[in-house]
């Protein structure tokens, strides 16, 4: 017997040395999901059918075709309106656990408030969630990808000091008409994005150029919705949907050549932190290095005022915390040092951060002008958050990788398999609480300023047959098996 027992132990020990290192060990927890992105004016079309009222980018595209690459628009997109079935059949596919699409708002309330409830629309996402459902993939969706309701931007879109008011109200109709099913929310997508090029820059729908003081007043709103809509769902919904409220944010990740950590700090608090530190650290409030920075220049541009609004401790009190996950969408990385100060005549988000960006020559180029593939980043990513937020559950929310829409997408399955392989480090070498990955995207969409002359579909989309035809490309085959095995190919592909 006692041999025996000190045999047991030793083959215990045995297996608890060989087990860690066993080749073919799982690459990602058994509890680990897997999942695609869209977003509903990507796909959609039936930009004015059943009652939906027009966002800004509707009015946008219309107006403006010559801002979009190809001159093309949403109107139709991948028709994903009036081919669920067929988009159902993809994702079932693939195998994914879970399906993360965006809500268009005016198809639901189309002028905004509760004014204009649209009974078809909300059919259209019940439809939608139903299929999901029964097939077991779990809808996650976002509340808001950038397609504002025209009518709220006639006011001043997403600088009125309403806004948020008119989010929670928008927030509460979603979380009573689908809440029972829907689980995972997401308030918004990519703020800080969506915020510089639509009321910074002006580059993008509504193109309120107001650098400097839009995109400030854009994201302050947006975290401040955000908060509303989390805590309507935490008083009214909660005990009886027990779901889980996020928001999904995008950074680079920022390399420095000269090692200084500062520079790598403050590249992130200006992409990231401006908009995850007032819900996620334990201060609250917007990153100090900000509030420092834009006090001073606005102090020497002559302002009375910040550039960056003052969020007062009530405000910081009521956004702290408003958080169940944390969404991060990763694209790619860049080496920064210290930029030069621009000066007082033309202050912007851009010139407060002083991000000096280059980029290595090693890294491997994508279609889109910004896209080089950095794996590294991604971890680098994971494992600043998890220091940064006290390892805050996270799901990367998005990642992907743009090319012409070739069907033997080579670069795309290199791209899937090296980020996720930063994914897996991060989780079992770095303990970052990393329990989701969504890869933009299902299919092949309109890419915004790009149209559809830059794809990110595992399917391929004709847009120019009217159906609309999807066909698999040889990276929807790679990603299948990751899922089933959970399990990445030892070997590197190379493109
Ligand atoms: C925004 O305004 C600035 C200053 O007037 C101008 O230089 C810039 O070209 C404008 N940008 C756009 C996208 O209109
Ligand atoms: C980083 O910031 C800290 C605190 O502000 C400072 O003491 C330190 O010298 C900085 N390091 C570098 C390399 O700039
Ligand atoms: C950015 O860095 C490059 C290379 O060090 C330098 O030549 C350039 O002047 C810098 N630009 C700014 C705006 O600081
Ligand atoms: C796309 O559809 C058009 C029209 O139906 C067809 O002529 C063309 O061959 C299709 N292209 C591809 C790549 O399938």
């Amino acid at each position: 017997m006692r041999c025996r027992s000190v045999l047991c132990i030793l083959c215990f020990v045995f297996v608890e040395i060989y087990g860690s290192v066993k080749p073919n060990e799982n690459d990602f927890p058994a509890t680990f999901k897997f999942g695609v992105s869209t977003a509903a004016f990507q796909i959609e079309g039936g930009w004015n059918e059943d009652g939906r009222g027009p966002s800004i980018w509707d009015i946008g595209t219309a107006t403006h075709p010559e801002i979009i690459a190809d001159g093309t628009n949403g109107n139709i997109a991948a028709d994903s309106y009036h081919h669920v079935d067929r988009d159902i059949e993809m994702l079932r596919e693939l195998g994914v656990n879970f399906y993360r699409f965006s809500i268009s708002w005016t198809r639901i309330l189309p002028n905004g408030d509760l004014s204009s409830m649209n009974r078809l629309g909300i059919q259209y996402y019940n439809g939608l969630i139903d299929k999901l459902v029964a097939n077991s993939i779990e809808p996650m969706v976002t509340m808001y990808h950038f397609d504002l309701p025209y009518e709220i931007q006639k006011i001043g879109g997403l600088t009125n000091p309403l806004f948020p008011q008119y989010f929670e109200s928008y927030a509460n109709v979603l979380y009573s008409y689908f809440g029972d099913r829907v689980k995972w929310w997401m308030t918004f997508n990519e703020p800080s994005k969506h915020c510089i090029s639509a009321y910074g820059i002006g580059e993008e729908p509504p193109f309120v150029n107001a650098t400097g003081i839009g995109e400030y007043l854009c994201v302050d709103n947006i975290i401040k919705a955000h908060a509303r809509a989390y805590h309507r769902y935490k008083k009214d919904f909660f005990k009886q949907q027990g779901g889980k409220i996020g928001i999904s944010a995008n950074s680079r990740f920022f390399f420095s050549r000269t090692k200084d950590r500062n520079m790598t700090d403050r590249g992130l608090q200006y992409c990231l932190g401006w908009i995850m530190h007032p819900i996620y650290s334990k201060s609250g409030g917007y990153p100090g290095v900000m509030i420092r920075d834009i006090a001073s220049n606005s102090q020497m541009e002559g302002r009375e005022w910040s550039r960056l609004p003052n969020l007062d401790v009530s405000t910081k009190a009521y956004i702290k915390g408003t958080a169940d996950f944390f969404g991060l969408n990763y694209y790619t990385s860049r080496y920064v040092e210290l930029g030069a100060y621009a000066g007082t005549e033309n202050p912007s988000w851009e010139n407060d951060a002083r991000l000096n960006c280059s980029v290595d020559p090693s890294w491997k180029k994508g279609k889109s002008s910004w896209s080089y593939s950095v794996p590294e980043g991604l971890g680098g990513l994971l494992r600043w958050i998890k220091e940064e937020y006290d390892n805050v559950e996270v799901i990367v929310t998005e990642n992907g990788w743009p090319d012409d829409g070739r069907l033997n997408d080579d670069g795309r399955i290199e791209s899937l398999t090296e980020h996720l392989r930063q994914v897996s480090k991060a989780i079992k070498e770095h303990g970052c609480n990393v329990v989701g990955y969504s890869h933009w995207s299902l299919m092949d969409n309109f890419e915004w300023l790009a149209g559809y002359s830059e794809r990110f579909g595992l399917y391929y989309v004709n847009m120019s047959s009217p159906e609309r035809t999807r066909i698999p490309k040889k990276s929807l085959g790679v990603y299948k098996k990751i899922i089933e095995s959970k399990k990445l190919a030892e070997k590197l592909l190379t493109f």
